[in-house]
């Protein structure tokens, strides 16, 4: 027995652009999500390149990750850029009060973060400090990294280095600074990106992003636009999934039930009224959508991996994840016009990641491998897609999207978050021609099918052969669980 969805592609009716940087990755200074996950130091057994892991390099490389944010997070308001420059031997060891209070010995700092998107091929987010920072820090910190002159902060970075300077493409000023990032009032916060804004000076072109704190706050969002919004070009708002909605206890990341699985998303789909309230606020400031909404952290975050240490939020990472993956893209490919630049936490090792390490073992999660069939989406203009599909519990069994890529080809994607039931789909293709229609299909048998460095391939794409084409009618069997990308020529 399947369900049965119906719905239509208007080809005709092409939407906005999705950005790629919706695409991107965060990476915090926290736990192994960069010590050991990407970084090992030129002299480690692991294979590397100038210190950073070869396998790590290559996954990321075939994930055209296109923005990767740095230092944090929470730790971003506690990082002094100082600490993290020089011969490396030299450098101070600090605490990272945040993350477990785990000694950092600063040998990945400035130089390494801008090497290493420069290898992995993406964008660069910095994220200054302005909770225990000064105005005159951040703006040195920006000279040192952009500055073409011969002023004596780009000698420094010549003589540590680097001739030519590098470029920011985004730069946050705060991060949740209503919380770990200063326990600030809104209006304080926008007053200091007056300030901060004022003084810094990145040479090239960035976008100046202004933090919102975690979740939605509508009275956040309007101060912040009221007080600092001609000075900004766009505002973040984090958003996490928690099964349970509660921070004590969130629920585990694999071993349970349907009723978390469920609650998991429902939790993922209160981001879309968030996202949209958000937009509705922006659009009285700015009714031609020139600044654009970034969600700087999202992902599941779970109780942590039983036996971890404290503070570095590991957690598997599982079917469910994949599938919470591909909600949330499509959800920003709906919001695509104002939502223009994401960073899934964590990229590596840290709550919804790409990659686990363990020593010199790597797996690629199902979060990665939703990911990579999402990489058509990239700089695809999106394509109106409505669905009629069954329910599940509160929610909608099917949901999907749909773009016609850089490449002339019409892709789509459907997600049955239906555990239990496989779902019949038949789509009109209103003003598309096509002629054939070949898929990749992410599903797995249990709940909590995950992947482990024993077992790293029990839960990948494979190809799917369940779609046909005719009469302008594309029609495809989701199994239940699963995640579909079609690609229609
Ligand atoms: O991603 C982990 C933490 O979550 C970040 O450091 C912080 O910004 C958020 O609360």
């Amino acid at each position: 027995f399947a369900g049965s969805v119906t719905g239509r592609v208007d080809a005709g009716q092409p939407g906005p652009v999705i950005a790629p940087e919706l695409y991107g990755q965060f990476m915090e200074q926290l736990g192994t999500g960069i010590d050991g996950g990407i970084w090992v130091g030129p002299d480690s057994d692991i294979p590397n390149t100038r210190g950073y892991r070869n396998d790590v390099l290559a996954a990321l490389k075939e994930l055209k990750v296109p923005v990767l944010r740095w230092p944090g997070g929470c730790y971003a308001d506690i990082y002094d850029w100082r600490t993290g420059i020089g011969p490396r031997a030299k450098r101070p060891v600090t605490l990272n009060r945040w993350w477990g209070n785990k000694e950092e010995h600063n040998a990945f700092g400035t130089h390494e973060f801008f090497e290493f998107a420069e290898l992995v091929g993406a964008k660069t987010f910095l994220n200054v400090n302005v909770g225990t920072g000064t105005p005159r820090e951040a703006a040195q910190w920006v000279e040192y990294i952009t500055s073409p002159t011969n002023s004596t902060l780009a000698q420094e970075r010549r003589r540590n280095g680097r001739e030519q300077p590098w470029k920011i493409d985004f730069l946050g000023i705060g991060n949740e600074p209503n919380g770990c990032g200063g326990r600030m009032r809104a209006e304080t916060f926008a007053d200091l990106f007056r300030q901060y804004s004022g003084f810094i000076a990145p040479h090239g072109g960035t976008t100046m992003i202004a933090s919102g704190p975690d979740a939605t706050d509508p009275a956040w969002t309007r101060t912040t636009m009221e007080i600092a919004g001609e000075h900004l070009d766009a505002f973040s708002m984090h958003y996490y999934t928690l099964p349970t909605g509660d921070w004590t206890t969130k629920g585990p990341a694999t071993g349970f039930g349907e009723p978390e699985w469920r609650a998991t998303f429902e939790r993922t789909y209160m981001i879309e009224p968030m996202i949209q309230e958000q937009t509705a606020i922006m659009d009285e400031f700015d009714p031609e959508a020139e600044k654009a909404l970034v969600i700087g952290e999202w992902g599941t975050w779970y109780d942590p991996t039983p036996g971890s240490p404290g503070g570095w939020l590991q957690q598997q990472n599982s079917i469910r994840d994949g599938l919470v993956a591909a909600v949330n893209l499509n959800i920003f490919h709906r919001n695509a016009k104002r939502l223009r630049a994401a960073g899934i936490a964590q990229m590596v090792n840290v709550l919804q990641a790409m990659l686990l390490t363990d020593g010199a073992k790597m797996v690629r999660t199902p979060t990665y491998h939703a990911f990579r069939m999402y990489r058509p989406f990239q700089g695809a203009t999106s394509l109106p897609l409505a669905l009629r599909s069954p329910d599940y519990g509160s929610l909608k069994a099917v949901d999907g999207t749909a773009a016609r890529g850089s490449d002339g080809k019409l892709y789509v994607a459907l997600v049955n978050l239906d555990p239990g039931e496989a779902m019949d789909v038949s789509l009109a293709l209103e003003g598309a021609q096509a002629t054939r229609v070949s898929g990749e299909l992410l599903t797995a048998d249990g709940l909590d099918a995950h992947n482990t460095f024993d077992a790293p391939e029990t839960v990948r794409p494979v190809a799917f052969d369940g779609a046909r084409l005719a009469d302008g009618t594309l029609s495809a069997r989701l199994p239940a669980k699963s995640l579909v990308v079609l690609t229609l020529e």
